[in-house]
């Protein structure tokens, strides 16, 4: 199959009816939203959300996101609640997924045969206008190839998935880099199961009782049955090893300075600490206070570690707190919980705490 790359804005009218009839008649296509590129189905339509499965090679017990023009039209989708409608008046649309009670009409293929459903109101206006052209929810994970970070840009996508899906909307770079913040409810209590650009503090605004479910910040224990499908993979490791360092600026780069010359290695570094390193492989993230630009850069360095074939990676352990969150669980994850502690420098060794 051919992929086509179309260049798009919420005017682009030609080629958004192109890809709304291509939805209706059962197709994939990706689209941009402002975490990451997704890969879109007719929800309703068993047969099509079965072939992004396929497509990504996504293990069949991993549920999709559904994603709606405007909040109420999750009543036809869902059960929904009050809370669910204060999250909405604050955060929808934007960077925010629910889980409901899900209604029959929505397919087991959807759901991965939860009697829940993951319900989100992008703002991205290119989401959004696909949304009201095509006119049926749009049932879509990210839009990479299963294991590979999450893309966000059509280049990205086309990288993982050139050859198997008809037609990519190119709507430039995503805003925020990283996947939605997805919440579960329950009375007037609200668990992060993956956090995102919502952070707990923006949360803690609609309720006083906000929890952070454990697998965010660790490994699943053996036997344990994670809360949300998704948190149970690995998820992305990149082909070298990462290490994250859990040290100071000076220390990190008196660590990776040791190292440098006799590895084969790369180094996502802070902008600030470029000068102070001389590695042909050095991956700046951003300035060390600008976590937004770090969150907007994330996955794209990543992929560019795998592209560079290098041995090993070094790399600061995020902050695991507010907006820094979201970054902290996609790295740590990533390295596997490999976290090189201070005493290790002193040791001459790497003393992984994870
Ligand atoms: O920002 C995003 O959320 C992007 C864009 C495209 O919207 N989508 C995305 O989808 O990241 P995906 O499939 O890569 O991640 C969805 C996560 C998975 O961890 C999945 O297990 C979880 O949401 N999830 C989906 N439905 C669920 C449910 N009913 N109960 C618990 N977790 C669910
Ligand atoms: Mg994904």
């Amino acid at each position: 199959m051919e992929t086509r790359v179309a260049k798009v804005d919420k005017n682009s009218l030609n080629i958004l009816n192109e890809a709304s009839v291509l939805l209706n008649s059962g197709a994939l296509v990706a689209f941009p939203t402002e975490t990451v590129y997704g890969l879109g189905a007719n929800a309703f339509d068993a047969e099509a959300c079965r072939s992004i499965f396929l497509a990504k090679g996504r293990p069949s017990d991993n549920p999709l996101i559904v994603h709606v023009e405007k909040p109420q039209d999750a009543e036809k989708i869902a059960y929904t609640c009050e809370l669910y409608y204060k999250l909405a008046e604050r955060f929808m649309p934007g960077p925010l997924t629910v889980i409901l009670p899900k209604r029959d009409i929505i397919p087991p293929e959807v759901t991965a045969g939860l009697d829940t459903v993951a319900i989100r109101c992008p703002r991205n206006e290119v989401a959004n206008a696909l949304l009201k052209t095509s006119k049926i929810p749009i049932a879509a994970p990210s839009a990479n190839a299963s294991g590979r970070p999450s893309p966000t840009s059509a280049k990205h996508v086309f990288d993982d998935l050139n050859g198997k899906i008809p037609l990519i909307l190119d709507g430039g770079e995503c805003e925020f880099g990283v996947e939605s913040t997805v919440v579960t409810l329950k009375d007037d209590k609200i668990t992060i199961l993956r956090p995102g650009s919502v952070t707990p503090n923006m949360l803690l605004e609609i309720t006083g009782k906000v929890e952070i479910a454990s697998a965010v910040k660790e490994e699943l224990k053996a036997g344990e049955t994670a809360l949300s499908p998704g948190m149970k993979y690995k998820h992305y490791a990149p082909r070298a090893n990462l290490y994250l360092i859990d040290d100071s600026s000076v220390d990190f780069i008196k660590y990776v300075k040791l190292r440098q010359n006799e590895e084969n290695c790369a180094i996502m570094c802070y902008d600030e600490e470029i000068s102070l390193l001389h590695n042909k492989n050095l991956l700046p993230v951003g300035k060390k206070q600008d976590i937004k630009k770090q969150t907007k850069k994330l996955f794209d360095l990543l992929r560019q570690a795998d592209d560079i074939s290098v041995d090993t990676v070094y790399a600061h352990l995020p902050s695991d707190d507010g907006e820094s969150l979201a970054i902290y669980n996609r790295m740590i994850r990533a390295c596997a919980h490999r976290v090189i502690t201070s005493d290790a420098d002193q040791n001459g060794g790497r003393n992984g705490k994870g």
